[in-house]
């Protein structure tokens, strides 16, 4: 076996390990999700977050060179999340990945968080057409961005206030559902019906994007419509968050003229999401790229898969937290 890249990621609240080829095979990949350890607190708790991610690394890592039968000597790089995240999170998989380097021999690299989401896509030979415009929804992050080739990424538009990930949390959170909130609400909605029409925010304005008011909203109604069910809130707000994605997503198409629609990052997992996005794909001509439902949330084989562009371009960064690294550094 050779030809590997060992990916790290401790960036918030999973801690993962994996081991990708050039082509985007995962030879292995094993992920320690943190949600019993922070459901009772109502989001991630960076203190014990570090700790467990001090805990289960190297147990990780060393599970995935087992199964793979890889040693050091068939490794072709280490690449760790760098940033953006917590940043006592990200410094156990950055020192964890400078102590291997160094005693191993093995050249390593801080990969944006970000792009790593991006190149979830071409995970086990999936293929994206450049120019792309690329849709990031996850917990930490909503932005939209149009990506050139596989390296150069201009960003269209962020968030003003809460990710689409979290506002999904902090409702499942209202409705009692427990942690991780998106399948909660998703399963929820499925069996629900939109009876509610709820705001949808900024649907019309370029490419920015705001969720704390529709957040508050489906509060607002939870305390004074107590009668309508958790399932029917639930797709009354998966409804409009998905209307305002699409729109934001539809309008890039018509601007920008890509080849390809990425959308990534944990909320990409979402089947009515996806069904969505399909919708203006096709619509407008172009090929969807998704990641495969099970990487659409943190792992390390999306951060693996990133370094392969970062060897490519001879571009090293160094092993140094970045909690508020950009979309467009590398
Ligand atoms: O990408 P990710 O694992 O972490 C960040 O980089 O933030 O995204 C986590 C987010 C959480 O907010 C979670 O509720 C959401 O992704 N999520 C989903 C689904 N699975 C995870 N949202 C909607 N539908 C899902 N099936
Ligand atoms: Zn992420």
């Amino acid at each position: 076996m050779s030809g590997l890249i060992l990916g790290i990621e401790t960036s918030c609240d999973d801690t993962s390990a994996a081991l990708v080829d050039r082509s985007g095979h995962v030879a292995a990949i094993r992920t320690v999700s943190q949600f019993e350890i922070h459901d009772s607190f109502g989001g991630v708790y960076p203190e014990l977050a570090s700790r467990a991610h001090l805990e289960a690394i190297l147990p990780v890592i060393g599970e995935v060179m087992d199964e793979a039968g890889v040693t050091p000597r068939d490794l072709t790089a280490i690449g760790v999340t760098r940033g953006p995240g917590l940043i006592g999170s990200l410094l156990v998989g950055l020192s964890t990945a400078e102590a291997l380097s160094m005693g191993w021999g093995v050249p390593a690299y801080g990969v944006n968080h970000l792009r790593g989401h991006i190149r979830s896509v071409a995970l086990e030979g999936g293929v994206t057409d450049h120019p792309a415009v690329v849709m990031l929804v996850s917990g930490g992050h909503t932005l939209i961005a149009e990506v050139t080739d596989a390296w150069t990424c201009r960003l269209l538009g962020t968030t003003r206030d809460d990710s689409v990930g979290e506002s999904y949390d902090k409702v499942a959170r209202m409705l009692g559902f427990g942690m991780p909130g998106g399948p909660a609400i998703d399963r929820a909605a499925k069996a629900g019906t939109a009876t509610l029409r709820l705001p949808r925010p900024m649907k019309n304005e370029g490419y920015e994007f705001s969720f704390s008011g529709l957040k508050s909203s489906v509060a607002r109604h939870v305390e004074t419509h107590p009668e309508i069910s958790p399932e029917d809130m639930s797709a009354s707000f998966v409804a409009a968050c998905i209307e305002v994605l699409a729109a934001k997503a539809e309008r890039a198409l018509v601007e920008c003229r890509p080849k390809s629609l990425v959308i990534v990052g944990g909320v990409a997992a979402s089947p009515q999401l996806r069904a969505a996005m399909a919708e203006v794909a096709d619509r407008h001509g172009v090929a969807l790229c998704l990641p495969p439902v099970t990487w659409a949330t943190d792992n390390a084989a999306m951060i693996a898969m990133a370094t392969w562009d970062y060897l490519d371009r001879g571009v090293q960064p160094d092993l140094v937290p970045k909690p508020n690294l950009p979309l467009e550094m590398p």
